[in-house]
Protein backbone atom coordinates (compact mmCIF):
# COMPACT_ATOMS: atom_id res chain seq x y z
CA UNK A 1 0.00 0.00 0.00
CA UNK A 2 1.21 3.21 -0.82
CA UNK A 3 1.15 4.77 2.56
CA UNK A 4 1.74 8.77 3.66
CA UNK A 5 4.90 7.90 5.77
CA UNK A 6 5.31 4.21 5.03
CA UNK A 7 8.73 2.78 6.11
CA UNK A 8 9.03 -0.10 3.23
CA UNK A 9 12.39 1.52 1.97
CA UNK A 10 13.88 1.97 5.77
CA UNK A 11 13.19 -1.48 6.51
CA UNK A 12 14.69 -2.83 3.31
CA UNK A 13 18.40 -1.68 5.45
CA UNK A 14 18.53 1.46 7.86
CA UNK A 15 16.03 0.65 10.34
CA UNK A 16 16.82 -3.14 11.56
CA UNK A 17 20.71 -2.24 10.90
CA UNK A 18 20.43 0.23 13.18
CA UNK A 19 18.37 -0.94 15.90
CA UNK A 20 20.16 -3.81 15.86
CA UNK A 21 23.66 -2.19 16.46
CA UNK A 22 22.21 -0.80 19.37
CA UNK A 23 20.22 -3.47 21.08
CA UNK A 24 21.91 -6.26 19.54
CA UNK A 25 22.44 -8.63 17.10
CA UNK A 26 20.49 -11.28 18.63
CA UNK A 27 16.68 -9.79 19.64
CA UNK A 28 15.22 -13.42 20.00
CA UNK A 29 14.41 -12.71 23.80
CA UNK A 30 12.83 -9.13 22.93
CA UNK A 31 9.42 -7.72 22.88
CA UNK A 32 9.01 -5.25 20.16
CA UNK A 33 6.61 -2.33 20.02
CA UNK A 34 5.75 -0.68 17.06
CA UNK A 35 2.88 1.74 18.28
CA UNK A 36 1.88 3.55 15.46
CA UNK A 37 1.86 0.45 12.82
CA UNK A 38 -0.11 1.96 9.93
CA UNK A 39 0.79 -0.52 7.23
CA UNK A 40 2.82 -2.63 9.42
CA UNK A 41 5.69 -2.63 7.94
CA UNK A 42 7.84 -2.10 10.94
CA UNK A 43 6.63 -5.12 13.03
CA UNK A 44 6.76 -7.59 10.07
CA UNK A 45 10.58 -6.55 9.40
CA UNK A 46 11.25 -7.90 13.27
CA UNK A 47 7.90 -10.59 13.80
CA UNK A 48 10.44 -13.48 13.01
CA UNK A 49 13.33 -12.32 14.55
CA UNK A 50 11.76 -11.05 18.30
CA UNK A 51 10.25 -12.71 21.22
CA UNK A 52 6.93 -10.92 20.40
CA UNK A 53 5.70 -7.68 18.35
CA UNK A 54 3.23 -5.37 20.07
CA UNK A 55 1.18 -3.39 17.37
CA UNK A 56 -1.05 -0.65 17.24
CA UNK A 57 -2.99 1.60 15.52
CA UNK A 58 -5.73 4.35 16.21
CA UNK A 59 -6.78 3.38 12.92
CA UNK A 60 -9.41 0.17 12.48
CA UNK A 61 -8.33 -0.28 8.80
CA UNK A 62 -4.75 -0.13 10.20
CA UNK A 63 -5.78 -3.05 13.09
CA UNK A 64 -7.35 -5.36 10.21
CA UNK A 65 -3.78 -4.67 8.40
CA UNK A 66 -1.87 -5.95 11.79
CA UNK A 67 -4.21 -8.67 13.13
CA UNK A 68 -3.35 -10.77 9.61
CA UNK A 69 0.60 -9.46 8.78
CA UNK A 70 1.31 -9.67 13.12
CA UNK A 71 -1.27 -11.81 14.51
CA UNK A 72 -1.60 -14.69 12.46
CA UNK A 73 1.42 -16.44 12.72
CA UNK A 74 0.08 -20.32 12.06
CA UNK A 75 -1.22 -21.73 8.91
CA UNK A 76 -4.88 -21.24 8.23
CA UNK A 77 -6.72 -23.90 6.65
CA UNK A 78 -8.52 -23.70 2.90
CA UNK A 79 -7.46 -19.82 2.95
CA UNK A 80 -7.35 -20.86 -0.99
CA UNK A 81 -10.64 -22.41 -1.46
CA UNK A 82 -12.23 -19.52 0.44
CA UNK A 83 -10.35 -16.45 -1.51
CA UNK A 84 -11.51 -18.60 -4.59
CA UNK A 85 -15.18 -18.05 -3.24
CA UNK A 86 -14.83 -14.98 -3.15
CA UNK A 87 -13.41 -14.02 -6.57
CA UNK A 88 -16.61 -16.08 -8.02
CA UNK A 89 -19.26 -14.31 -6.48
CA UNK A 90 -22.77 -13.06 -8.03
CA UNK A 91 -21.91 -8.94 -7.89
CA UNK A 92 -24.69 -6.66 -5.67
CA UNK A 93 -25.42 -3.45 -6.61
CA UNK A 94 -27.35 -3.03 -3.08
CA UNK A 95 -24.07 -2.33 -1.36
CA UNK A 96 -22.86 0.48 0.54
CA UNK A 97 -19.91 0.98 -1.50
CA UNK A 98 -21.69 1.13 -4.78
CA UNK A 99 -23.92 3.25 -3.45
CA UNK A 100 -22.23 5.90 -2.32
CA UNK A 101 -18.82 5.77 -3.80
CA UNK A 102 -19.42 4.71 -7.33
CA UNK A 103 -20.66 6.83 -10.07
CA UNK A 104 -23.37 4.38 -11.03
CA UNK A 105 -24.72 4.42 -7.06
CA UNK A 106 -24.92 8.14 -6.82
CA UNK A 107 -24.35 9.92 -9.92
CA UNK A 108 -21.34 11.63 -8.74
CA UNK A 109 -18.42 10.30 -6.47
CA UNK A 110 -16.40 8.11 -8.56
CA UNK A 111 -13.60 6.41 -6.07
CA UNK A 112 -14.61 3.31 -7.82
CA UNK A 113 -15.33 1.72 -11.48
CA UNK A 114 -19.32 0.32 -11.09
CA UNK A 115 -17.93 -2.98 -10.90
CA UNK A 116 -15.34 -2.68 -8.41
CA UNK A 117 -17.60 -1.37 -6.21
CA UNK A 118 -20.42 -4.06 -6.51
CA UNK A 119 -17.20 -6.57 -5.93
CA UNK A 120 -16.21 -4.87 -2.72
CA UNK A 121 -19.67 -5.11 -1.35
CA UNK A 122 -20.54 -8.68 -2.56
CA UNK A 123 -17.10 -10.05 -1.03
CA UNK A 124 -17.13 -7.45 1.92
CA UNK A 125 -21.00 -8.99 2.66
CA UNK A 126 -19.92 -12.44 2.64
CA UNK A 127 -17.27 -12.35 4.55
CA UNK A 128 -19.47 -10.76 7.34
CA UNK A 129 -21.64 -13.39 6.87
CA UNK A 130 -19.41 -16.29 7.58
CA UNK A 131 -18.52 -14.88 10.52
CA UNK A 132 -21.94 -13.82 11.75
CA UNK A 133 -22.74 -17.63 10.84
CA UNK A 134 -19.64 -18.79 12.91
CA UNK A 135 -18.20 -20.50 9.08
CA UNK A 136 -14.93 -18.68 10.02
CA UNK A 137 -12.29 -18.10 12.93
CA UNK A 138 -11.01 -14.63 13.79
CA UNK A 139 -7.66 -15.43 12.33
CA UNK A 140 -9.64 -16.47 8.78
CA UNK A 141 -11.58 -12.88 8.95
CA UNK A 142 -8.87 -10.43 9.71
CA UNK A 143 -6.64 -12.52 6.84
CA UNK A 144 -9.71 -12.18 4.48
CA UNK A 145 -10.58 -8.51 5.33
CA UNK A 146 -6.84 -7.51 4.62
CA UNK A 147 -6.91 -9.11 1.57
CA UNK A 148 -9.89 -6.82 0.68
CA UNK A 149 -8.47 -3.62 1.66
CA UNK A 150 -5.34 -4.36 0.19
CA UNK A 151 -6.71 -5.32 -3.46
CA UNK A 152 -9.85 -2.71 -3.45
CA UNK A 153 -6.38 0.20 -2.36
CA UNK A 154 -5.00 -0.74 -5.72
CA UNK A 155 -7.66 -0.20 -7.83
CA UNK A 156 -8.63 3.07 -6.26
CA UNK A 157 -9.38 5.69 -8.28
CA UNK A 158 -7.66 7.94 -6.63
CA UNK A 159 -4.42 10.45 -6.46
CA UNK A 160 -3.22 7.84 -4.15
CA UNK A 161 -5.19 9.32 -0.66
CA UNK A 162 -9.10 9.35 -0.75
CA UNK A 163 -8.96 12.76 0.43
CA UNK A 164 -10.67 13.31 -3.69
CA UNK A 165 -11.32 11.08 -5.97
CA UNK A 166 -10.24 11.36 -9.90
CA UNK A 167 -12.84 12.82 -12.22
CA UNK A 168 -12.09 10.07 -15.24
CA UNK A 169 -11.36 6.40 -13.90
CA UNK A 170 -7.70 5.53 -14.19
CA UNK A 171 -6.03 2.54 -16.20
CA UNK A 172 -5.49 0.92 -12.47
CA UNK A 173 -9.19 1.89 -11.30
CA UNK A 174 -10.51 0.17 -15.04
CA UNK A 175 -8.75 -3.15 -13.91
CA UNK A 176 -11.03 -5.50 -12.00
CA UNK A 177 -10.33 -6.16 -8.66
CA UNK A 178 -9.34 -9.47 -8.07
CA UNK A 179 -9.16 -11.17 -4.27
CA UNK A 180 -5.27 -12.44 -3.88
CA UNK A 181 -4.33 -13.84 -0.08
CA UNK A 182 -2.32 -10.86 2.07
CA UNK A 183 0.06 -13.43 3.32
CA UNK A 184 1.98 -13.12 6.69
CA UNK A 185 4.85 -14.59 7.97
CA UNK A 186 4.57 -17.72 9.51
CA UNK A 187 6.30 -18.60 12.97
CA UNK A 188 6.38 -20.04 16.73
CA UNK A 189 5.80 -16.97 19.07
CA UNK A 190 2.10 -15.26 19.45
CA UNK A 191 2.05 -11.39 18.91
CA UNK A 192 -0.79 -9.14 19.99
CA UNK A 193 -2.61 -6.19 18.20
CA UNK A 194 -4.29 -3.15 19.92
CA UNK A 195 -6.37 -0.56 17.72
CA UNK A 196 -6.38 2.20 21.01
CA UNK A 197 -4.67 5.65 20.79
CA UNK A 198 -0.59 4.96 21.69
CA UNK A 199 -0.73 8.05 25.15
CA UNK A 200 -3.49 5.16 26.63
CA UNK A 201 -1.76 2.17 25.47
CA UNK A 202 1.63 2.81 26.53
CA UNK A 203 0.53 2.70 30.27
CA UNK A 204 -0.68 -0.70 29.88
CA UNK A 205 2.35 -2.44 28.52
CA UNK A 206 5.91 -2.81 28.76
CA UNK A 207 8.90 -4.24 26.85
CA UNK A 208 12.22 -3.77 25.61
CA UNK A 209 12.26 -2.03 22.53
CA UNK A 210 9.28 0.90 21.37
CA UNK A 211 9.49 1.69 17.47
CA UNK A 212 7.64 5.23 17.14
CA UNK A 213 6.28 6.51 13.71
CA UNK A 214 3.96 9.07 14.67
CA UNK A 215 2.25 11.79 11.83
CA UNK A 216 4.70 14.04 11.72
CA UNK A 217 2.63 16.87 9.55
CA UNK A 218 -1.24 17.82 10.15
CA UNK A 219 -2.46 15.50 7.58
CA UNK A 220 -5.05 13.49 9.97
CA UNK A 221 -4.56 9.88 8.15
CA UNK A 222 -8.37 9.18 9.24
CA UNK A 223 -9.30 11.84 6.80
CA UNK A 224 -6.98 10.54 3.92
CA UNK A 225 -7.95 7.08 4.42
CA UNK A 226 -11.42 7.09 4.81
CA UNK A 227 -12.30 4.67 2.53
CA UNK A 228 -10.46 2.15 4.18
CA UNK A 229 -12.00 2.39 7.38
CA UNK A 230 -15.41 2.13 5.63
CA UNK A 231 -14.63 -1.07 3.66
CA UNK A 232 -13.14 -2.33 6.94
CA UNK A 233 -15.80 -1.45 9.67
CA UNK A 234 -18.93 -1.64 6.87
CA UNK A 235 -21.61 0.27 9.15
CA UNK A 236 -23.79 2.42 7.24
CA UNK A 237 -23.31 6.21 7.69
CA UNK A 238 -24.17 9.48 6.15
CA UNK A 239 -21.34 10.28 4.01
CA UNK A 240 -20.38 13.95 4.05
CA UNK A 241 -20.12 15.83 0.75
CA UNK A 242 -18.28 15.75 -2.05
CA UNK A 243 -15.68 13.52 -0.78
CA UNK A 244 -17.93 11.06 1.23
CA UNK A 245 -15.95 11.68 4.11
CA UNK A 246 -17.13 9.99 7.56
CA UNK A 247 -16.66 11.08 11.36
CA UNK A 248 -12.63 10.23 11.77
CA UNK A 249 -10.46 10.53 14.69
CA UNK A 250 -8.04 13.61 15.10
CA UNK A 251 -4.56 13.02 16.41
CA UNK A 252 -3.32 14.94 19.00
CA UNK A 253 0.47 14.66 16.93
CA UNK A 254 -0.89 16.38 14.01
CA UNK A 255 -0.81 19.66 15.46
CA UNK A 256 1.62 21.77 16.66
CA UNK A 257 -0.38 22.47 19.31
CA UNK A 258 -0.38 19.49 21.44
CA UNK A 259 2.17 17.85 19.64
CA UNK A 260 5.11 18.32 22.14
CA UNK A 261 2.69 17.43 24.95
CA UNK A 262 1.66 14.39 23.52
CA UNK A 263 5.07 12.98 22.98
CA UNK A 264 6.54 14.03 26.11
CA UNK A 265 4.01 11.66 28.08
CA UNK A 266 4.41 9.22 25.35
CA UNK A 267 8.09 9.14 26.37
CA UNK A 268 7.83 9.63 30.22
CA UNK A 269 4.68 6.79 30.56
CA UNK A 270 7.66 3.90 28.42
CA UNK A 271 8.08 1.67 30.55
CA UNK A 272 10.41 0.10 27.67
CA UNK A 273 14.50 0.16 27.68
CA UNK A 274 15.11 1.18 24.27
CA UNK A 275 13.10 4.29 22.49
CA UNK A 276 13.36 4.72 18.31
CA UNK A 277 11.56 7.50 16.93
CA UNK A 278 11.60 8.16 13.26
CA UNK A 279 10.76 11.91 12.52
CA UNK A 280 11.49 13.69 9.03
CA UNK A 281 13.14 17.64 8.87
CA UNK A 282 9.90 18.97 7.87
CA UNK A 283 8.02 17.51 11.12
CA UNK A 284 5.82 19.94 13.27
CA UNK A 285 8.37 19.02 16.33
CA UNK A 286 11.78 20.04 15.36
CA UNK A 287 14.85 18.11 15.89
CA UNK A 288 16.08 20.46 18.86
CA UNK A 289 12.34 19.68 20.22
CA UNK A 290 13.01 16.38 20.12
CA UNK A 291 16.07 15.94 21.32
CA UNK A 292 15.23 18.43 24.45
CA UNK A 293 12.07 16.25 24.87
CA UNK A 294 13.71 12.77 25.29
CA UNK A 295 17.16 13.87 26.66
CA UNK A 296 15.47 14.52 29.81
CA UNK A 297 14.44 10.67 30.31
CA UNK A 298 17.73 9.04 29.65
CA UNK A 299 20.81 8.93 26.92
CA UNK A 300 20.42 9.72 23.93
CA UNK A 301 21.44 9.94 20.08
CA UNK A 302 20.74 10.80 16.59
CA UNK A 303 21.32 9.03 13.10
CA UNK A 304 19.92 9.83 10.01
CA UNK A 305 19.32 8.69 6.08
CA UNK A 306 18.28 10.89 2.58
CA UNK A 307 14.65 9.72 2.36
CA UNK A 308 12.14 9.57 -0.85
CA UNK A 309 9.33 11.95 0.11
CA UNK A 310 5.63 10.57 -0.40
CA UNK A 311 4.32 11.67 -3.45
CA UNK A 312 0.71 10.97 -4.99
CA UNK A 313 2.03 10.43 -8.15
CA UNK A 314 5.25 8.46 -8.14
CA UNK A 315 6.23 8.97 -11.47
CA UNK A 316 7.51 12.15 -10.49
CA UNK A 317 10.87 11.78 -9.00
CA UNK A 318 13.30 14.02 -8.72
CA UNK A 319 16.14 15.02 -6.86
CA UNK A 320 14.59 18.17 -5.12
CA UNK A 321 11.55 15.03 -3.63
CA UNK A 322 14.10 13.81 -1.13
CA UNK A 323 14.08 14.78 2.97
CA UNK A 324 16.08 13.72 5.62
CA UNK A 325 14.62 11.09 7.61
CA UNK A 326 15.73 11.04 11.33
CA UNK A 327 16.05 8.50 14.01
CA UNK A 328 16.58 9.18 17.75
CA UNK A 329 17.48 6.86 19.84
CA UNK A 330 17.12 7.30 23.73
CA UNK A 331 18.17 4.23 26.31
CA UNK A 332 15.77 5.20 28.93
CA UNK A 333 17.47 5.30 32.64
C1 LIG B 1 3.72 7.71 9.83
S1 LIG B 1 2.33 6.63 9.97
C2 LIG B 1 3.07 5.09 10.41
C3 LIG B 1 3.57 4.40 9.19
C4 LIG B 1 4.08 3.00 9.48
N1 LIG B 1 5.31 2.99 10.24
C5 LIG B 1 4.30 2.27 8.16
O1 LIG B 1 5.46 2.11 7.75
O2 LIG B 1 3.32 1.90 7.52
C6 LIG B 1 1.61 7.16 11.47
C7 LIG B 1 0.48 6.28 11.99
O3 LIG B 1 0.10 6.73 13.29
C8 LIG B 1 -1.28 6.53 13.47
N2 LIG B 1 -1.70 7.39 14.58
C9 LIG B 1 -1.89 8.74 14.58
N3 LIG B 1 -2.16 9.17 15.82
C10 LIG B 1 -2.16 8.09 16.63
C11 LIG B 1 -2.35 7.90 18.02
N4 LIG B 1 -2.61 8.92 18.84
N5 LIG B 1 -2.25 6.63 18.52
C12 LIG B 1 -1.99 5.59 17.70
N6 LIG B 1 -1.81 5.70 16.37
C13 LIG B 1 -1.87 6.95 15.84
C14 LIG B 1 -1.88 6.83 12.11
O4 LIG B 1 -3.11 6.21 11.94
C15 LIG B 1 -0.79 6.30 11.16
O5 LIG B 1 -1.09 5.00 10.72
Amino acid sequence: MNYIGSKLKLCQGFLPITIKSVCGEDLSEKVFCDIFAGTGIVGRTFKTSVKKVISNDVEYYSYVLNKNYIENHREIKDKKERIEELNFLPLTNNGFIYKNYCLGGNGERQYFSDENGKRIDSIRMKIEEWKNTNQISDNMYYFLLCSLLECADKVANTASVYGAYLKKLKKSAQKELVLEPAEYELNDNEHQVYNIDANELIKKIDGDILYLDPPYNARQYGANYHLLNTIAEYKPFEPHGKTGLRKYIRSKYCSANSVKTEFENLIRNAQFKYIFLSYNNEGLMSVEDVKTIMSKYGRYGLVQTDYQRFKADSNRFNKADSTVEYLHILEKS
